[in-house]
């Protein structure tokens, strides 16, 4: 049996498919829960702080009404309130947290920063998005794939745009992990890192999923049953914008790349905020096709499980 009690979520890269799994079964009974009116009070008692170096919606109200509702005490915690590598090395601050909270959730820039915090504080720690990864935004990504297919195994997802972001890279993981066929459709200059590449080869291997790379819009999105992007220029990125939005413009989802699938039922996804005229048209985003609110929902639901998962 699946126990998780204790650990954190850097990556999704040292969890099993059975974790995930495990993590998504649990998400789909919170989300029955809260459609039923059930409330519990499970993390009574519980502290959780959450730092945050980059803005956030949805991550932030995810974690802290998932925590709240169930009787636990979020802190939420911005570089303007704490010292965090500042005037405290980040070990330091994690070895304090540690000794006060039940956990912590760490949005920022490094991936380091998240894994020192893991590595010194001694609480579970969650990664709520880095320059690298975004681990809990690919579990609500699977819930939404899953609500909608019935399964995981064999669905093509395709990446279009900035194939080197935190998103790309973390989908690529969680495709890897449960046997998807994942392509990611961008320049070749905006492909994952090599390493991280050879990892996720290596999960396929395990599960069965493929992994492929081209910069052709139309050969890529043959036969998706999901189309999913992200903005063109990420948190920390602002000063690439221009010169993305000229790279990248083959790369928008509009409804004519929709029809392309040559599946009605394909559906499109987007972790958000977009820009919308951007990365995907208003026509796609507001379209029929579009998961983008019930994707944002199960951010809720998957962050709530991880909370049960690692934390009772
Ligand atoms: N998708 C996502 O992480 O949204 P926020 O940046 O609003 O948290
Ligand atoms: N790639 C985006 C995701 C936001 C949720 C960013 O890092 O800004």
């Amino acid at each position: 049996a699946v126990n998780m009690k204790g650990r954190s979520i850097l990556s999704l890269m040292d969890n099993t498919p059975e974790e995930i799994r495990y993590l998504l079964d649990i998400a789909k009974q919170v989300k029955a829960e809260s459609r039923a009116g059930i409330r519990h009070q499970r993390f009574v008692g519980k502290t959780l702080a959450l730092i945050f170096e980059k803005r956030s919606t949805r991550t932030r109200l995810a974690f802290e009404t998932a925590f709240a509702e169930e009787g636990g005490h979020p802190i939420f915690l911005s570089i303007q309130d704490i010292q965090l590598g500042a005037k405290e090395s980040i070990e330091d601050t994690a070895r304090v947290l540690g000794r006060m909270v039940d956990a912590i959730e760490f949005r920022g820039f490094k991936q380091e920063t998240v894994e020192i915090l893991a590595k010194y504080s001694g609480v579970p720690v969650y990664n709520g998005l880095t320059d690298l990864f975004h681990p809990t935004q690919v579990l609500a990504d699977l819930q939404t794939i899953e609500e909608e297919f019935g399964r995981l195994k064999g669905i093509k997802l395709v990446f279009m745009g900035d194939g080197r972001n935190n998103m790309a890279n973390s989908l690529m993981v969680g495709a890897a992990k449960m046997g998807m066929h994942y392509v990611i459709c961008s320049p070749e200059s905006l492909r994952p890192e090599k390493w991280l590449v050879d990892e996720c080869m290596k999960f396929a291997k395990e599960s069965g999923a493929t992994i492929e790379f081209t910069d052709n819009p139309d050969e890529a999105v043959k036969g998706a049953d999901v189309i999913y992007t992200d903005v063109w220029a990420s948190m920390g990125e602002e000063d690439k914008a221009a010169e993305r939005r000229k790279l990248l413009q083959p790369y928008q989802v509009n409804e004519e790349l929709m029809r392309k699938t040559g599946k009605p039922e394909t559906i499109f996804m987007h972790c958000l905020p977009a820009v919308k005229g951007e990365e995907v048209t208003f026509e796609v985003i507001e379209g029929k096709q579009s998961r983008v609110w019930d994707e944002a929902e199960n951010r809720k639901h998957t962050i709530k499980a991880i909370l049960i998962a690692t934390l009772l």
